[in-house]
């Protein structure tokens, strides 16, 4: 189906308030084109901006990327270099669009251990677009939701330890809010790309009743309809929550 066509048969007022992607198969993309790797990092960055203009354009308020993974680190070093630069490239690019559409930029992960200049390239995306409020793009870089959930829970010892907290006072909320992700709903849809079906340790607590959607579609030739489609999916299905279809439709 055409692009318009599926747009138009989102219903908006169903939207997702949250969209993760496991943004995945640029690798792959590339040496099916006989491609060095890094190849289809690059192309998969005009995937990223269709993906947040078409969430931009729809009304969904939050959209998280998983860029980049603790685990990546063990990539070949050549990999891991071109991924920072084009990075820092692509933020700085892109800060006049995000804030021409009234985009917020944010991050989650373990962005100290970052190298010095995509940490400062992404904190001047941060600072430069922090009064945007159409919708916020989130980038997981150097994220992993065991780091996330063990730093969490470090928090909360020292707190507990200075007195500052009661054992008892930690509950979900309390627990949700050490999280990188403080502040932020949950995401309502998860999708990934290239047909792996794993989370690949990207935000293990948030995703607890999140829509999982996979498709075989390599990153980088992930388009807006391939959203919609995503999203028109999200929007056929019964979300219970362990309750009972009949209290649902209620
Ligand atoms: C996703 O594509 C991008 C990152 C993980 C940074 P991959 O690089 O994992 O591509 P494949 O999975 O090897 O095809
Ligand atoms: C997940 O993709 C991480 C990102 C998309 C940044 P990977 O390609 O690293 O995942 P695995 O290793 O195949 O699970
Ligand atoms: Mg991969």
């Amino acid at each position: 189906m055409r692009e318009q066509e599926l747009k138009s048969q989102i219903k908006l007022d169903k939207l997702p308030q949250h969209i993760a992607v496991i943004m995945d198969g640029n690798g792959r993309w590339a040496k099916q084109q006989g491609k060095p790797r890094v190849f289809g990092h690059r192309n998969g960055v005009e995937s990223v901006r269709q993906v947040t203009e078409a969430c931009a354009e729809l009304g969904v308020p939050y959209l998280t990327l998983y860029a980049f993974s603790t685990e990546n680190w063990g990539r070949p070093r050549t990999e891991v270099d071109a991924l920072m630069s084009l990075l820092v490239e692509t933020i700085k690019q892109e800060i006049e669009t995000l804030n021409k559409n009234n985009i917020r930029l944010q991050a989650i992960g373990d962005l100290k251990a970052l190298p010095p200049s995509t940490c400062e390239a992404l904190q001047f995306g941060i600072d430069n677009t922090a009064n945007n409020d159409r919708m916020t793009l989130v980038l997981a870089l150097n994220y992993s939701a065991r780091w996330e959930i063990t730093q969490a829970a470090r928090t909360l010892a020292r707190q507990v330890h200075s007195g500052a907290l009661e054992p008892e006072a930690i509950d979900e909320q309390v627990f949700a809010g050490a999280l990188t992700t403080a502040g932020m709903p949950d995401p309502e849809l998860l999708i990934r790309t290239s047909g792996e079906l794993r989370i690949s340790n990207f935000l293990l607590w948030q995703l607890a009743y999140t829509e999982l959607y996979f498709t075989k579609v390599f990153w980088p030739e992930f388009r807006k309809k391939h959203l919609y489609e995503a999203i028109l999916d999200f929007q056929r299905r019964e979300r219970r929550f362990g309750k009972i279809s009949e209290q649902i439709s209620q």
